[in-house]
């Protein structure tokens, strides 16, 4: 805890010292945080808040304004719950303040509860992400490989949340480690020489530390295929469509084209998927690496006088305001799209 008194990050979404960590701020930065880096999250934080000041405003919002602003951060099922989560919300008024209450809500999991808990409320539980199964390895000196060793994660950091000068501060304790494992305990190099847990540290007496914690070998990721067609007309708008609400991506916009699969489409079969004849010539490729695959996509382009085809025809000079998730503001940009689209 003194430690975290004199280092601790500054970040828009944490109170001061002194001042009431707002639950709304708290929430909506965890969900954000799942999966994406600070430094990314950050122009998407100040952004929402800005939009939607509060749970209520969110709430309110429709779910196509929230996916817009969400475009680009990836993980997009995060921003369908966290607009259900919000209405469940104000729905009931606030927060719930206690565990079970928030984990009955839409997108909040064991982890964001945990977080959401002792952040904002002050409830006496350790949140485990990425950065606290590194510290808590560490200081533990598990070796069992990942992502076998996180139930003894999970363990390992109630531990050091059992700490009566954890008990005593939950939510700066929650946030301390955050810190410690983004800024000291980092994943390649750890700064241990500036650590303030160096002395009861077993990996490092070990002398592990910064090979924990273990990796199983990891599987390639699959590679699959597609095809999206850039159809442009003489008025500078663009043919997009919308995908299912569900699943991958689920309710973002994109580019007309073919389904993802194993194998590579020939030059007929791509023309063939085309939302109209047209003369489709090859506007290069993007690739884009999802967690469960990578993805290669060849780009069609065409111009044609007027687009004569149902779907959602924008203007390209509004393309940033569309739900174009990142996989189609790289495609955008190799066919030379607006060059603002990208995040
Ligand atoms: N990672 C997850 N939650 C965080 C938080 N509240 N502050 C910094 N990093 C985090």
């Amino acid at each position: 805890m003194r430690w975290y008194d004199r280092h601790r990050r500054r970040l828009p979404w944490r109170a001061e010292p002194g001042e009431t960590p707002d639950p709304y701020r708290v929430w909506l930065s965890e969900i954000m945080l799942q999966q994406t880096t600070v430094t990314a999250v950050i122009p998407y934080f100040e952004k929402f808040v800005s939009r939607f000041p509060t749970v209520e405003a969110l709430a309110a919002a429709p779910l196509e304004t929230v996916l817009s602003a969400w475009a680009g951060l990836g993980y997009y099922a995060r921003a369908r719950n966290l607009h259900a989560c919000a209405q469940a919300v104000a729905a009931r008024g606030d927060f719930p303040a206690d565990l079970d209450g928030l984990q009955a809500l839409p997108g909040i999991g064991a982890y964001t509860a945990a977080a959401v808990g002792a952040i904002a409320f002050g409830i006496p539980a350790v949140p485990v992400d990425g950065n606290v199964e590194r510290v808590a390895a560490r200081v533990f000196a598990i070796e069992e490989p990942m992502p076998a060793a996180k139930p003894a994660l999970r363990v390992a950091a109630a531990r050091l949340g059992a700490q009566a000068a954890a008990q005593a501060r939950p939510s700066d304790f929650a946030q301390a480690l955050f810190d410690l494992g983004a800024t000291v305990c980092t994943p390649a190099s750890p700064a241990c020489g500036v650590c303030p847990w160096v002395e009861q540290c077993a990996g490092r007496r070990m002398g592990i530390a910064a090979a924990l914690p273990r990796k199983s070998p990891k599987k390639a990721r699959p590679v699959r295929y597609g095809v999206h067609f850039w159809l442009t007309d003489e008025a500078g708008q663009v043919l997009l469509r919308r995908r299912p609400p569900s699943g991958l991506l689920g309710g973002m916009t994109e580019l007309p084209g073919t389904g993802w699969r194993d194998d590579p489409w020939s030059p007929a079969e791509a023309v063939e998927a085309a939302p109209l004849v047209a003369d489709w010539r090859p506007a290069g490729q993007v690739r884009h690496g999802f967690t469960h695959f990578e993805l290669i996509i060849d780009l069609l382009a065409a111009r044609v006088p007027r687009i004569g085809v149902d779907g959602l025809v924008r203007p390209l000079a509004a393309l940033e305001d569309e739900a174009l998730p990142s996989v189609m503001r790289k495609c955008v940009r190799m066919a030379g799209g607006g060059n603002d689209a990208g995040e």
